[in-house]
C-alpha cells in the first residue's frame, strides 16, 4: 500500500480483518519493519485519539515518531497557491511539505474540512498536496471527506462483537451544537459497503450525505423506524452536505437514550468520540454495559497498525 486515504484501499476486507487480528495477538512482531525509520504525524486540528493510538501504532512497529502540530509552535501555514503573501502566514505549505518529507519516512496528516468552500473539502486540497508533494506515503487521520482509520477500527470492533453473520448497523445521526464534518459517517458508509452488513442510515430531512457514499443504502428520515431490529447502533453528528456546513437542527429527540435502545435488538452502541453527553447520546446509554465506545478506542491502536504496516511492508 502506497498511500491510504480511504477505507477501500484495505482491499478485501475479510483479509485485512485477518490481518488486524494478528496485529493484536502479537503487537510487537514486526519491529524490524520499523527500525531506523521515522513516522511524521502532520495535525492541523485537535486530536486525542488519533494522536495517541497513532504514535502508539507506530512504536508498536519499532518506529521512531515525530508529531507538529501545525498551528502551535509551527510557522502558519498559506495553502492557496497564488496568493500574495503579505498577511500573517510566514510560510507556504507546497515548501513546508517537501521539508517535511526529508524528515520522515511516511507521513500521517489530519486535515479536518474547513467549511469554507464545499469543492475545496471534497477535492482534499491539503491531503493531496500532501500526497503529490511529500515524496513519501501519505496516510489520512481524518481529511475533509473520510476518516478511514476510524472505520477500520470501527468494523474491527463490530467484528468482534457480533453475534450473527449479518447483523443490523443503523448510523444515526444525532444532535450537536457546532458544525461536524461528514468525515466518519461517509467513511463508515464507505466500509459498511465492503462487508455483510444491513446497513441503514437515519438523519432527519435536509441531512442527506453526498449521494456518492450512500448510493444503494436505505436512509430514513424516521430514527424510530431505522432502529428497529438493530444490532448496532453507531452514532454520529454531521453537519448538512446539501446546505454545506450550516447546523440546521439540534433537536433532541434525535438524541440516543435508554427508549430508544429499547426499540433495538439489545444493539451494542458505537461513537467514535469525542461525544457529547445528553446530546449525542445520554448518559445511561454511553454508560451501559452495551456501550463499546472503550473497546472502539482501543482498536484504534489495532487498526493505525495494520494500515501502517502495510505500508511499511511496500517501501
Ligand atoms: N475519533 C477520533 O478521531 O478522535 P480524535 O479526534 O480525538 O483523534
Amino acid at each position: 500500500m502506497k498511500h491510504f486515504t480511504s477505507i477501500k484501499q484495505l482491499g478485501n476486507l475479510e483479509e485485512a480483518l485477518k490481518d488486524a487480528a494478528l496485529v493484536k495477538s502479537n503487537p510487537f512482531g514486526h519491529q524490524e519493519l520499523g527500525k531506523n525509520r521515522t513516522c511524521l504525524l502532520v495535525f492541523f486540528d485537535n486530536s486525542l485519539r488519533t494522536r495517541l493510538s497513532t504514535q502508539k501504532a507506530a512504536l508498536n512497529l519499532g518506529m521512531n515518531v515525530i508529531v507538529l502540530d501545525v498551528n502551535q509552535g509551527a510557522w502558519k501555514l498559506e495553502t492557496e497557491r497564488g496568493v500574495i503573501m503579505d498577511g500573517d502566514k510566514s510560510e507556504h505549505l507546497l515548501e513546508a511539505i517537501p521539508v517535511m518529507g526529508c524528515y520522515c519516512d511516511i507521513i500521517g496528516v489530519r486535515s479536518f474540512a474547513r467549511f469554507e468552500s464545499r469543492e475545496d473539502d471534497y477535492n482534499e486540497v491539503i491531503l493531496n498536496q500532501f500526497i503529490n508533494y511529500s515524496g513519501r506515503p501519505v496516510f489520512s487521520m481524518e481529511a475533509a471527506t473520510r476518516h478511514p482509520l476510524q472505520t477500520f477500527a470501527d468494523i474491527i470492533t463490530i467484528e468482534e462483537h457480533k453475534t450473527k453473520p449479518r447483523p443490523k448497523v443503523v448510523m444515526t445521526w444525532a444532535p450537536h451544537p457546532k458544525a461536524l464534518p461528514q468525515a466518519v459517517p461517509n467513511s463508515f458508509a464507505e466500509g459498511m459497503a465492503m462487508g455483510n452488513y444491513d446497513f441503514v442510515i437515519a438523519n432527519p430531512e435536509g441531512y442527506d450525505l453526498n449521494p456518492a457514499f450512500t448510493k444503494g443504502i436505505p436512509v430514513l428520515h424516521n430514527q424510530d423506524e431505522a432502529l428497529e431490529g438493530a444490532d448496532f447502533v453507531y452514532a454520529k453528528n454531521w453537519a448538512s452536505y446539501e446546505h454545506y456546513g450550516q447546523v440546521l437542527s439540534r433537536d433532541r429527540s434525535w438524541t440516543v437514550t435508554k427508549e430508544k435502545m429499547a426499540l433495538t435488538n439489545d444493539a451494542f452502541f458505537l461513537h467514535c468520540l469525542p461525544v457529547r453527553r445528553n446530546m449525542i447520546v445520554s448518559d445511561e446509554v454511553i454508560e451501559s454495559p452495551r456501550s463499546l465506545v472503550i473497546p472502539e478506542a482501543a482498536n484504534r491502536v489495532v487498526s493505525a497498525q495494520t494500515v501502517i504496516q502495510k505500508i511499511l511492508e511496500s517501501l
